[in-house]
């Protein structure tokens, strides 16, 4: 497996936007391996969120691993903005990228990490062809769109196919789980094969942001 201990990804979309640097603080203070942006076009997803721009801001203030999410259409025109502006790690939609290999490629011949990620209706053996080429995948335990949804519970069933699809096609792929998260269902993520876990309301709603990242890391398979 990629990693010993769950890494634990707050969601910048759940923080307090006027206060963004006390945002990072409090995610690398509480032990936050990746800072996750949200990006949403209103298109692909019903919401709009933010840009190149605010990615910018966060890359350049934190040490943590810059993680996009990019819940936008036709990700190609964007992919090298978002890479340009420090994203680490690029994760598009498999349900936005018709030509997912050459989008795969592209990600990763510009230096970034390569992600994709998967609505909950979207099957994981959608990915088969592709699994060897990814750096990780993100499965969607809510409908993308907004923070603050109920984990579904069919995700964790989806996790574990996934893992046992990664032992045979890649075993250094990285499994991320993105909606609904909180402290109580860590430890069935994780166990089911998660690595990270993308954390908005449970982390930066949280009475103590570093208790719960604590909490959400301890959970182990
Ligand atoms: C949903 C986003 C998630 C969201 C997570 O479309 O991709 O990253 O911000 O927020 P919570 O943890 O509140 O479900
Ligand atoms: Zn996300």
């Amino acid at each position: 497996m990629p990693s010993q201990s769950t890494l634990i990804a707050p969601s910048i979309l759940s923080a307090d936007l006027m206060h963004l640097g006390e945002a990072l603080k409090t995610a690398e203070a509480a032990g936050a391996d990746w800072i996750h942006c949200d990006i949403m076009d209103g298109n692909f997803v019903p919401n709009i969120t933010f840009g190149p721009i605010v990615v910018q801001a966060i890359a350049s203030n934190t040490a943590m691993v810059v993680d996009t999410h990019l819940m936008i259409a036709d990700p190609d025109r964007y992919i090298e903005e978002f890479v340009k502006a420090g994203s680490n790690q690029v994760t598009v939609h498999q349900e936005t990228c018709p030509h997912l290999h050459r989008t795969v490629q592209f990600i990763k011949s510009l230096g970034a990490k390569a992600g994709v990620s998967l609505n909950p209706a979207t099957p994981v053996s959608t990915l088969e062809e592709i699994l060897g080429d990814l750096d990780l995948v993100l499965i969607m335990s809510v409908n993308p769109g907004f923070g603050g949804q109920k984990f579904i519970p069919a995700s964790i069933e989806k996790i574990k196919k996934l893992d046992a699809m990664r032992r045979e096609l890649n075993p250094r792929l990285v499994i991320a789980v993105d909606g609904g998260i909180t402290e109580e269902n860590a430890e069935a993520v994780v166990h089911a094969g998660a690595d990270a876990l993308i954390a908005g309301t449970a982390f930066f709603r949280a009475a103590d942001p570093a208790a719960a990242a604590l909490k959400i890391k301890s959970a182990s398979r």
